[in-house]
């Protein structure tokens, strides 16, 4: 298959990029990404001169480019992962949120008009049910309600997609994952930054009383379940995509702490961001059953492996704490 992937340049994207490349021999991709400071072409090094691999540097809400990479590279699926993805910044400048997140998408999905494109998967996020009350597992059927415009944007985007299917026919799907960890994330997200600033021995910020609850899923396994939704997902179809993996912002905090051997002092509570939703609980029975996906990577296994890679990887982070602002 020849894939588009936008946004491949990022943190899951690039993940999805090796993903594809290590596991169908055949795929090519494209990457479409327009190097936001986010984007990173660092993260694909060892696959940049892969003749199944071929980056292009625009950006989706930009018609023409994205019209001529779909003609010029046969493209048969596109994959976006492309957006603004940091909440605290959808905070200070929701505009440029608007403009990828949700002005971008439907760009992407009116180039596919006409196309010999057959399949179109929107990467989305657990953030646009908003927070979840005790016990309640938010369901792919669940009314939307967003609290940042982070959310706001991703769950205006959702509906385009679905209106971009009921209206024109376009075969799409719609992941909606939780909080992935993984090489290759930006420095100023909970994990990267706690390791990064740990190291450089400065105080590590925890937001409210750190007990604002999250699901964590390993990348790769987010990778697998979007791999399975772009070959077998029903036309139509919103996949939630869960870890079943549960714990405190402060656990996290430990976790690092304890495995980089820092002093506690170093752990400081700061004020909450407005509107931080205290937790996000999915129910992902339906790719579960769909699909015959499950994670695979074991937390308490994957997230030692991961604070090792940033420690072992110091090269690759060093530059971009130079770009981590605002926080
Ligand atoms: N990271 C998570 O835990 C998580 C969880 C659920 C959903 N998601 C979603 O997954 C997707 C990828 O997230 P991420 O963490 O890899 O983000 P990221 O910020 O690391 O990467 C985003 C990439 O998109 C590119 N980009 C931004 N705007 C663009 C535009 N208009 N045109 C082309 N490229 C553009 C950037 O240059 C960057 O390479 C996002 O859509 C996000 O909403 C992320």
């Amino acid at each position: 298959m020849n894939i588009l992937v936008t946004g491949g340049a990022g943190f899951i994207g690039a993940n999805f990029i090796h993903y594809l490349l290590g596991h169908n021999i055949k795929d090519r991709v494209v990457n479409l990404d327009a190097l936001t400071y986010a984007g990173n072409l660092n993260n694909l090094t060892t696959i940049q001169n892969d003749s199944r691999y071929i980056f292009v540097h625009g950006n989706i809400a930009d018609p023409k480019i994205v019209k001529r990479v779909i003609a010029q590279y046969h493209i048969q699926a596109v994959v976006n992962f492309a957006a603004e993805s940091h909440v605290d910044r959808s905070i200070l400048h929701p505009q440029s949120f608007v403009t990828s997140n949700y002005v971008g998408v439907s760009c992407l999905l009116d180039c596919l008009r006409d196309t010999k494109v057959t399949k179109f998967v929107q990467v989305s996020t657990d953030e646009v049910y908003g927070s979840s009350k005790a016990d309640q597992k938010f369901r792919e059927t669940d009314a939307l309600n967003p609290t940042s415009p982070y959310a706001a944007t991703k769950a205006g985007a959702d509906l385009m997609v679905l209106a971009y299917y009921k209206t024109f026919g376009i075969n799409v799907n719609i992941t909606r994952s939780v909080n992935n960890y993984g090489q290759y994330q930006f420095p100023e997200k909970l994990i990267p930054l706690m390791i990064s600033r740990g190291i450089l021995g400065q105080p590590l910020p925890l937001y409210g009383d750190g007990n604002n609850y999250r699901d964590w899923l390993n990348v790769w396994d987010n990778c697998r379940a979007i791999d399975a939704v772009l070959r077998h997902g029903i036309p139509g179809e919103i996949y939630n995509v869960a870890g079943q993996n549960y714990h405190r912002n402060r656990d996290i905090v430990d976790l690092i702490v304890k495995q980089l051997d820092l002093p506690r002092s170093q752990v400081q509570f700061v004020q909450d961001r407005p509107g931080d939703d205290q937790q996000y609980v999915i129910d992902d029975t339906k790719i579960r059953q769909q699909l015959n996906w499950h994670p695979e990577v074991d937390f308490t296994t994957g997230i030692h492996q991961v604070i090792e890679w940033y420690v072992q990887n110091e090269r690759w982070w060093r530059p971009l704490v130079a770009r981590v602002k605002n926080r």
